[in-house]
């Protein structure tokens, strides 16, 4: 099988315990999606319309409805699963869109105000496709655009690499068990995870033309940072 269909599966047969799950494996998840949603310039009652990439259960999208009714929002994951859940999460509000499709092959419909990810654009397969990516959202992007993503790192050495892979699995291990970790999580990360260090998601940005990049929130191996057309 390849790895996205690997990735597919995974998040297909996750997609019931994903919110439980994700509250035990990510350090200071809400943190981060505060951070991330914070990071929207944006007015409360402005109409803008958003692409969630690689939604999943629509958490991120259901902070940005309470805070920003009047936002279109397009819900997009690759797990019809999730889109469900995302769905049934998301039933109160209007004005949201899901498409079923993966970042490999999806075109970008419209133009949006905001592009938003979170935990899910290191599954793109290599360094290449993320800067092709980043040049994808750009050229997607309004004039007063602004992408913002949320997402696992590298560090720049291999020094505190281990720091961040002690630090991630310290907070795991007040969750679940050490054989969970080592035998179920982190040979996962190691399969299905490509992330690459902060320094290069900057880089590609200031490379492609975004503006105003910063790095609004970190915790060792976990950060958002993003940046404006
Ligand atoms: C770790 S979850 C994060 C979900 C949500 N954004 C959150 O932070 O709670 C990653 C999501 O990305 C989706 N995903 C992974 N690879 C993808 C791809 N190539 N195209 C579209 N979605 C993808 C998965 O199906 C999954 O729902």
């Amino acid at each position: 099988m390849d790895k996205i269909s690997r990735i597919k599966d995974h998040f297909e047969d996750e997609a019931k315990e994903f919110d439980e799950i994700i509250l035990k494996l990510i350090p200071y998840y809400a943190q981060m999606i505060e951070a991330l949603v914070l990071s929207i310039p944006f007015g409360e009652k402005e109409k803008f319309r958003v692409i969630d990439l690689g939604c999943g259960t629509g958490t991120i999208s259901c902070s940005i409805k309470k805070k920003y009714p009047n936002a279109e929002i397009t819900c997009l994951d690759i797990a019809e699963n999730m889109i469900s859940i995302s769905q049934a999460k998301l039933k109160e509000f209007e004005n949201i869109n899901y498409i079923i499709n993966d970042f490999y092959n999806f075109n970008f419909d419209k133009h949006y105000d905001i592009v938003i990810s979170s935990l899910a654009l290191h599954h793109l397969m290599s360094d290449e496709d993320k800067k092709l990516f980043y040049k994808k959202i750009y050229n997607s992007l309004t004039d007063r655009g602004v992408f913002y993503n949320a997402d696992v790192v590298l560090a720049s050495s291999e020094y505190i690499q281990k720091i961040y892979m002690n630090k991630w699995k310290e907070y795991m291990l007040k969750n679940v068990s050490n054989e969970e970790v080592e035998n179920k999580w982190l040979p996962r990360y190691y399969e299905e995870d490509t992330p690459t260090k902060l320094i290069n998601h900057i880089k590609w940005m200031e490379e492609i033309g975004y503006k105003n990049i910063d790095v609004i929130w970190k915790y060792y191996n976990f950060t958002v940072y993003g940046g404006y057309k």
